[in-house]
């Protein structure tokens, strides 16, 4: 992997994403297969929260640990980064200490600025902008399902929010054809419709129709309404957002073997119906489990 950060899937190019794609697989297997793989014995990584995670953080930790290394958990209540310690002071000191850092926080500069000033990898866990190391779950997952991913259509249904910026890059790059439904308003970031512009070899559509995107669809996503930050507009968004959700009449559009992905938590009744997420809860859980495998090939690539 030439790239020495993970901060978002805008930098990877589709060779660095099958690469890290073909060693979950492999990492996947050894794990069932009780192949030991301590490939980061003795490594250290720096896990920092600015937001509430359960997944991110269990699979990181247990995937460092699977590896033979160490993870560490920063809360921002009580490391000095909550009192306001700078990023650029804070990534130079996790740098004479550990050997990799892993952040869930707001502002994706705060991420970049954290793979400036350091000398050690950086990975996105999660900003307001992206999501790389979910899609990279989600990419495996399908690939598992689907045995390929060039050629498939994949369909996200919602507010344009990390998820959907992530799915349009992460699919693009992939050569799958991405159509994403959202409300007006509530497009995904510009940087992200600038790049699939570019896209040559995928097809990218925009609708405010989630019944138009949905059609012929390989696999469909969704997301929460309201994300982490934004818990003070949820009145307002669950009323731009009615209709934007996975039921059984969008998938009646979609192809009859179509995957529903979901990067979890799930609130059911909203983006998503019970009965859409436990008809497909082995996908959507393979899905969860596949962060693991997805990071510890991304912690691998990185920090070996
Ligand atoms: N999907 C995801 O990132 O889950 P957590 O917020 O629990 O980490
Ligand atoms: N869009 C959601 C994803 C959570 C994993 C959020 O940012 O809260």
């Amino acid at each position: 992997m030439q790239n020495k950060h993970l901060l978002k899937l805008l930098d990877l190019s589709r060779e660095e994403i099958y690469e890290i794609l073909d060693l979950a697989d492999q990492l996947k297997y050894e794990r069932k297969h009780n192949i030991p793989h301590e490939i980061l014995k003795g490594k250290t990584l720096a896990m920092i929260f600015s937001k509430n995670s359960t997944r991110t953080r269990v699979s990181f930790e247990t995937g460092m640990f699977q590896l033979g290394g160490h993870a560490l958990f920063l809360a921002n209540s009580v490391s000095q980064i909550g009192r306001g310690e700078p990023v650029q002071d804070t990534t130079r000191v996790l740098s004479r200490y550990c050997d990799g850092i892993m952040i869930r926080t707001y502002d994706q500069e705060e991420v970049e600025g954290l793979a400036a000033y350091g000398t050690i990898p950086v990975i996105n866990g999660l900003t307001d902008f992206a999501h790389p190391c979910q899609v990279l779950a989600d990419l495996m997952t399908i690939r598992e399902y689907k045995a390929k991913l060039e050629g498939l259509k994949i369909c996200y249904i919602g507010d344009g929010n990390n998820m959907a910026n992530s799915i349009i890059v992460g699919g693009l790059k992939c050569g799958m054809d991405v159509s994403i439904a959202t409300p007006k308003g509530y497009e995904p970031d510009q940087r992200v419709l600038d790049f699939a512009k570019t896209v040559t070899d995928a097809k990218f559509f925009l609708t405010n129709d989630p019944m138009e995107a949905a059609q012929g669809a390989d696999a469909v996503f969704t997301d929460v309404w309201a994300s982490m930050g934004q818990e003070g507009e949820k009145a307002e968004r669950e009323h731009a957002f009615v209709g934007y959700q996975i039921n059984d009449r969008l998938l009646s559009v979609a192809k009859p073997d179509c995957m529903v992905q979901h990067c979890l938590p799930a609130h059911r009744g909203e983006e998503i119906t019970e009965e859409v997420l436990e008809a497909h809860a082995n996908e959507i859980f393979d899905e969860a489990e596949n962060r693991l495998h997805a990071q510890k090939a991304v912690l691998a690539l990185l920090m070996r």
